[in-house]
């Protein structure tokens, strides 16, 4: 089959590698219609989180069933599935509670597992014709329709962006209607949590990024870009609430009551964009969130990066602003998603007409144009915000 493997730093290639095949009983052999480039992958390509050649990159996938092992009882050759990014026994202790992305079974050597990722298990990704997914009868999940249809954006989303997105703002964040919502990173994460929040019902959702592509199609879903090219964001979004009226004294609060981060480590630092600066969206978000409000953090925090901006170390240790943190009582709380928790809730979205993440989706090509699509996804350059590539 064919497949786009990393082949060095900001390399990748499309290769010819062995058939992904049924290997145990309770797999199932998905061939992908649709697979998604993602900022996670960017970690990679960009070198930072170690991974060996050769890896077959991916975790979006959408396709249909091939073939099933003898003991998978729900799954059938020829129905239409995604496939959530952290795959998942769906019965240890953790998957037992809904916490998917901790499954204890799915990894040797700790909780959690994903699919084309570096150190997250033994698993080829998804950036491929085939893809084999273990324990199918958890981890496949049925959408309607047709491969082509109209939903064919809208339900690769539900893999990873849009679930991830979703659980940013209703788990981590903890967004319930008439919040005030601010969102660092206008990505398809950082997009999909505003939209998710949107749909939450919050007062206002505001989108921070540097990137006009981006922060255009924030306006698009209706969040309030903040280009923090034009100055500090916190001061920008204060000073849109005042605009708004705020009640006498309001003055006194942060700003913000919920407050995401879908930037992760590799967050710029504002003072001088070419440079990276991994504690910036923490502390801007502190400076912004009201007393007793939360922050969600959704963007990747690695326990070790491979290429440190220079006089940083391997495992720097984040300087957090603990004293604001305390004195406002905030909640802060991180994670990977625990995507099956969501992703039927999602699809029922979608199908009901009530969401249509793909909207966010940029740009379209087969498994021959990844290699462009990661070059102008990582420069963000040819306005790519969401890749979708079609294997078959
Ligand atoms: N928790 C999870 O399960 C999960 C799942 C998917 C992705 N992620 C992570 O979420 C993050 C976002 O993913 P994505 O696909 O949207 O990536 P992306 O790279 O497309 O988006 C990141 C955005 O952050 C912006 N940015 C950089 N510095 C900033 C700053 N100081 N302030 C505001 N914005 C800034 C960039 O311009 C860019 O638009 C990544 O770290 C990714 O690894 C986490
Ligand atoms: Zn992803
Ligand atoms: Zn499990």
């Amino acid at each position: 089959m064919r497949a786009v493997v990393y082949a060095d730093v900001r390399t990748v290639a499309v290769r010819e590698v062995p058939d992904a095949t049924v290997e145990a009983p309770t797999d199932a052999l998905v061939r992908i219609t649709s697979t998604a480039l993602c900022g996670t992958d960017l970690h990679m390509y960009d070198g930072r989180t170690g991974a060996d050649p050769g890896l077959v990159l991916g975790h979006e996938p959408l396709g249909v069933v091939q073939e099933v092992g003898s003991a998978v009882q729900t799954v059938r050759p020829g129905t239409r599935v995604v496939i959530p990014t952290h795959l998942f026994c769906g019965t240890c202790v953790m998957c037992a509670r809904g916490l998917s992305a901790a499954c204890l079974r799915a990894r040797a050597e700790g909780p959690g597992a994903a699919y084309g990722y570096a150190g997250m298990g033994p698993y080829r990704g998804a950036q491929a014709e085939l893809l084999r997914v273990p324990w199918a009868d958890a981890n496949c999940v049925p959408v309607p329709g047709e491969p082509g249809d109209a939903y064919e954006d809208d339900f690769v989303l539900l893999a990873d962006a849009f679930v991830t997105g979703w659980h940013a703002a209703a788990t981590l964040a903890g967004v319930e209607a008439g919040d005030t919502v601010a969102v660092f990173g206008a990505g398809a994460v950082g997009l999909l949590g505003a939209y998710s929040a949107l749909l939450r019902g919050a007062r206002v959702v505001y989108c921070v990024d540097g990137v006009d592509a981006r922060l255009d199609k924030a306006g698009e879903i209706g969040a309030v870009p903040i280009d923090f090219r034009l100055g500090d964001p916190v001061e920008q979004i204060r000073a849109d609430r005042a605009r708004a009226g705020l009640p006498l004294g309001e003055e006194k609060l942060g700003g913000i009551d919920r407050v995401i981060d879908a930037v992760g480590f590799q967050a710029r630092d504002r003072e001088r964009p070419d440079q990276e600066r991994p504690d910036q969206v923490i502390a801007d978000a502190a400076r912004l969130v009201n007393p007793a409000g939360s922050i969600g953090v959704a963007g990747v925090y690695p326990d070790k990066d491979l290429h440190p901006r220079p006089g940083a170390s391997a495992r720097e240790e984040l300087v957090a602003p603990w004293g604001t943190l305390f004195s406002k009582g905030v909640a802060v709380r991180f994670g990977r998603t625990h995507d099956r928790r969501y992703t039927v809730l999602l699809r029922d979205l979608v199908v009901a007409g009530r969401a249509r993440p793909g909207i966010i989706v940029t740009h379209h090509g087969t498994l021959a144009d990844a290699p462009e699509l990661y070059r102008g996804f990582d420069r963000r350059e040819n306005g790519v915000i969401k890749a979708v590539l079609r294997p078959s």
